[in-house]
């Protein structure tokens, strides 16, 4: 099988002069997944090592530079999944961690569960080993104009710069990583689709993997990711189940800030997003190209 990294760097509207850095981070973070397949690795830690990058990428609402919540604090969303065995791990609501992608890889892979949220998941990164850092390590970039009063209330139609990467490894197998600062403003204690299984994202080696962004709220309601893999598994073009499940969630929930990147299970590529905006990159053997 020919492998194949896509990276997304969330949809939105409203961060026309960043474009050139968002295009940047997501072809950085492709160029960090492309290097574990170029040298036989697997697909999970392609997908890890491409959203750790956006992770620590503060022009992203993920890791630094996640967005505040009503309290003026960082509660980010991360999950991983694989699509051989249906493996799943996710935090919610975590706090204090640089990456919570890889927290989220070690509930999957260290746990015998596969959703722990805020203290817990806080804990269980300390219990693994994962450095901990002060909150306000977390407040840069796309966060800071958020400190405006008027930001922080929660607006239901805002959506976050959630980021993902799908890859397809040389042995056939699927894996993706998402992760999240949330909505701005959002409630504290809010979760967005991002750590919900076949809200934020999903893997299955037989009908492709998912990796949505956009109104968690709405995303929820139509189990976006599954929803677009069940498409691609009905025999639809990467592309064309893309623009299916957008039309979807806009018919069944209303129009939406969303956008999705598809892959199938041979490493066709489809893409779809409502806003002006969602940065997205794809290496394979044949190259890379960027959009937005
Ligand atoms: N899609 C990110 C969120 O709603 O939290």
């Amino acid at each position: 099988m020919e492998p194949v990294i896509l990276v997304h760097g969330g949809a939105g509207n409203d961060f026309d002069e960043r474009v050139p850095q968002f295009r940047a981070g997501v072809e950085r973070a492709a160029q960090a997944g492309w290097a574990v397949l170029r040298a036989g690795g697997k697909a999970l830690d392609a997908a890890e090592a491409a959203v750790r990058v956006l992770e620590d990428d503060p022009t992203y609402d993920a890791g630094h530079g996640s967005f505040l919540n009503a309290n003026n604090e960082v509660e980010m969303d991360a999950m991983v999944m694989e699509g051989a065995r249906l493996g799943y791990g996710a935090v919610a609501g975590i706090q204090r961690v640089a990456n919570p992608v890889s927290v989220a890889r070690m509930v999957m892979e260290r746990t015998s569960h596969s959703l722990v949220v805020g203290a817990g998941a806080e804990q269980l990164a300390r219990s693994f080993g994962v450095p901990v850092c002060p909150m306000e390590e977390l407040v840069a970039g796309s966060s800071t104009h958020l400190l405006r009063p008027e930001d922080r209330v929660f607006r239901a139609d805002k959506a976050g710069d959630t980021v993902g990467a799908i890859a397809l490894d040389a042995d056939g197998l699927l894996a993706v990583a998402v992760s999240t600062g949330g909505t701005a403003g959002k409630l504290p204690g809010r979760v967005g689709d991002s750590p919900l299984i076949g809200c934020g994202a999903y893997a299955d080696n037989s009908l492709g993997a998912a990796a949505a962004t956009g109104h968690g709220e709405a995303l929820m309601k139509i189990l976006f990711s599954k929803t677009a893999c069940d498409l691609l598994g009905s025999g639809l073009a990467a592309q064309q189940a893309a623009e299916q499940v957008l039309e979807l969630l806009s018919r069944r929930t209303g129009p939406r800030e969303a956008g999705v990147i598809l892959l199938s299970p041979s490493g066709e590529v489809g893409s779809a997003f409502s806003t002006h905006h969602m940065a997205h990159a794809c290496i394979s053997v044949h190259g890379m190209w960027v959009r937005d």
